[in-house]
């Protein structure tokens, strides 16, 4: 569950923002490993391209790094959104409702009753691991309707989830895949929709499989 850093902007000026192309700032490094100069520059290269959404938390240890690529960046502060993590089931005690709802969503894993769910409450839902930790990069089903589109596998991943309505955070530090993953304006059919949503399961989380909330153990 995330909340918003600041809460200056209206509900609707946070999904637009949102709904922007999602950059993942903690991305970069494996988590103990961060690196000020790396990290600030990748945040800065995805600003000046068009994102304007940065998602960090407190255990990434690289808030700080994230702070400084946006100040490099020269973005007006009020023109981004910052994400960082506090804990589950705020719900019933928390004067201020979160604005945002990370979920584990993917071609192959969509949680669609938690989306509805989130909908139904309000809460925008942002899917984290949108391409699947990369996992997605050789499926076919998902190779054809990319070929289809003329874009690389993970610009239909990308798309997917915001035709669902979700806000989408790519992770990526290579300059190439943040400017990739940000052009994903054009419209998967309602067919090829279809054929995504039911991709067959993908259970093999690849490297990420020993965290727990891969492992399905959270
Ligand atoms: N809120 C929560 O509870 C929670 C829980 C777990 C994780 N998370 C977050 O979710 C993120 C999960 O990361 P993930 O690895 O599963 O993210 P992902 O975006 O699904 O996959 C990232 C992988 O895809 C590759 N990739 C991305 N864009 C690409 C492109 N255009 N072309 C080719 N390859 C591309 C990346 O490689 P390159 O680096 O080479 O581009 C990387 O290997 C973490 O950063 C973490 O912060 C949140």
């Amino acid at each position: 569950m995330t909340t918003r850093e600041s809460s200056c902007l209206s509900s609707h000026r946070i999904t637009e923002a949102v709904t922007h192309a999602a950059f993942e700032a903690e991305s970069i490094f494996p988590i103990g490993e961060p690196n000020d100069a790396q990290t600030a520059h990748a945040v800065s290269v995805a600003i000046d391209l068009g994102y304007r959404h940065v998602d960090t938390a407190q255990a990434y240890d690289n808030e700080a790094d994230v702070r400084e690529g946006l100040r490099a960046s020269g973005a007006a502060r009020d023109d981004v959104f910052v994400t960082t993590k506090v804990a589950e089931n705020v719900l019933g005690s928390c004067r201020v409702k979160p604005m945002v709802n990370q979920v584990l969503a993917h071609v192959g894993h969509t949680p669609f009753e938690l989306v509805d769910w989130c909908r139904a409450h309000g809460i925008l839902a942002e899917a984290y691991s949108p391409v699947g930790h990369g996992t997605v990069l050789g499926n076919p089903q998902i190779a054809e309707v990319a070929k289809r589109y003329g874009v690389s596998v993970p610009q239909p991943c990308i798309r997917y989830c915001l035709q669902l309505g979700l806000a989408a955070l790519p992770k990526t530090g290579n300059p190439d895949h943040i400017r990739a993953n940000a052009q994903v304006n054009f419209e998967i059919s309602d067919v090829a929709m279809t054929a995504l949503r039911i991709v067959a399961p993908i259970t093999d989380n690849g490297e990420a499989a020993h965290f727990p909330v891969y492992g399905g153990k959270l």
